[in-house]
């Protein structure tokens, strides 16, 4: 059975943070997953086992430490299968996104010379512009895509910014802040001409949509499993012989091959395993004879679920007076299903705050999309008010929200 609105409800009772009874009495609708998911109790049992028996240091000759080993062999082995990885040596962790992405920035940077240029978007995440911005300090020429007024990036204005100079491109697959979806072929194809490197924000299309990094063919993929089910851990894909080559910033006492060669020091055992638990608490509800095809099928479904209940939210949601929604139209093509507004009444921060007070959990601001919200204009009235929506969302929790919206618009 495809993932559907039975499996959604029926995922539900797997998640103690949607069934919990508040002193307040509120009953509160999760609509915030863009900015960090809930998670099922088979990730918490993961972490709580390492806890319990196996917290000690990895490279140890006595049994709990053979144990941790295994199994942080066995999270890159399962993260390499959600992400469509060559293998286990492909998947790098770290405290998060961000961090992983600095020290991947200043490796790089390390091996550029002043004049070489680097091509980072409107649309991105502060994540995947800051660390490749810094890189001025050193001489390095940073150029921006422009961002549409339809929360589409211009690729017309990414073909004319890349040249032989260009030695990177950093780009997001999917936005936080408008649900686009970038076209990451075409990124590949006009990176691959001039010899840059592709280094791909997956962070929020890694919930939403399968992966394939072999088919995408990037250099660089970088993603956060709290975004999909999992605790505070941040996953690096590097191709085979990528990492190897950079010099990044290590003990000399660590090991320097890839996926450790950007891992330092101790790494946060029960998180990783709990991104592998979540991994494949995914993979639990789709079919399919591998843990790849199971994960495969398990989000063609969810990408499909939360794709249609997003889109009749966005279709409800542009009919209301007084709202203006951002991003692109669900009828052009792949889009992530997140949807973000503004109301002529209120600002984005009064309007979560007054949902907030309902109990439906939304995002206001710029969600570090900072420069997105920025060029569309919506800095100075506090940004967008975010509605985002995981496979554990119901049509009902939409409504409630959509009679929330119309109360205050
Ligand atoms: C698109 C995107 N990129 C990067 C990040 C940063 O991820 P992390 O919190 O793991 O550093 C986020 C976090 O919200 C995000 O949404």
């Amino acid at each position: 059975m495809p993932f559907g609105f039975e499996q959604s409800l029926a995922c539900r009772k797997d998640f103690p943070a949607l069934n919990q009874v508040r002193a307040d009495g509120l009953y509160l609708s999760f609509l915030d997953g863009p900015g960090g998911s809930q998670v099922p109790q088979s990730v918490i049992d993961a972490i709580a086992h390492v806890y319990a028996t196996c917290n000690v240091n990895t490279h140890g000759n006595f049994p709990p430490s053979i144990e941790i080993d295994q199994r942080m062999q066995r999270a890159r082995e399962v993260l390499a299968a959600f992400l469509g990885a060559e293998d286990a040596s492909c998947i790098s962790f770290g405290q998060n996104m961000t961090t992983l992405n600095f020290a991947l920035s200043a490796a790089i940077g390390a091996t550029l010379h002043p004049g070489d240029e680097i091509l980072v978007t409107q649309l991105d995440h502060e994540a995947n512009r800051g660390p490749w911005l810094k890189l001025r300090e050193h001489g390095v020429i940073v150029h921006e895509v422009r961002l549409l007024a339809s929360g589409l990036l211009d690729m017309e204005d990414m073909a004319a910014k890349i040249n032989a100079r260009t030695k990177l491109l950093a780009i997001g697959a999917s936005s936080n802040a408008l649900g686009t979806v970038n076209d990451l072929k075409l990124a590949r194809d006009l990176t691959r001409e001039v010899g840059a490197l592709l280094v791909v924000d997956a962070v929020h299309y890694a919930p939403h949509f399968p992966l394939d990094v072999q088919d995408l063919g990037v250099d660089f993929l970088l993603c956060s499993a709290y975004k999909f089910y999992g605790p505070h851990v941040g996953v690096l894909y590097s191709r085979p012989g990528a990492l190897d080559v950079l010099p990044t910033t290590r003990l000399i006492v660590q090991d320097p091959k890839a996926p450790y060669r950007i891992e330092t020091g101790t790494l946060n055992h029960a998180a990783i395993e709990g991104a592998r638990a979540a991994v494949e608490y995914v993979a639990g509800w789709g079919s399919g004879a591998t843990l790849r095809e199971r994960i495969l099928d398990a989000m063609a479904g969810i990408a499909a679920y939360e794709h249609e209940i997003a889109k009749s939210y966005y279709d409800e949601v542009r009919s209301i007076g007084g709202v203006h929604v951002w991003g692109p139209d669900f009828s052009q093509g792949l889009r992530a299903p997140t949807v973000s507004i503004t109301l002529e009444s209120v600002t984005a921060e009064q309007a979560a705050r007054a949902l907030g007070q309902e109990g439906i959990c939304v995002w206001d601001g710029h969600f570090y999309a900072a420069r997105a919200v920025e060029i569309l204009g919506l800095a100075a009235r506090g940004g967008l008010l975010r509605t985002g929506v995981s496979m554990y969302n119901t049509p009902l929790e939409l409504d409630r929200l959509l009679a929330g919206i119309r109360r205050l618009a």
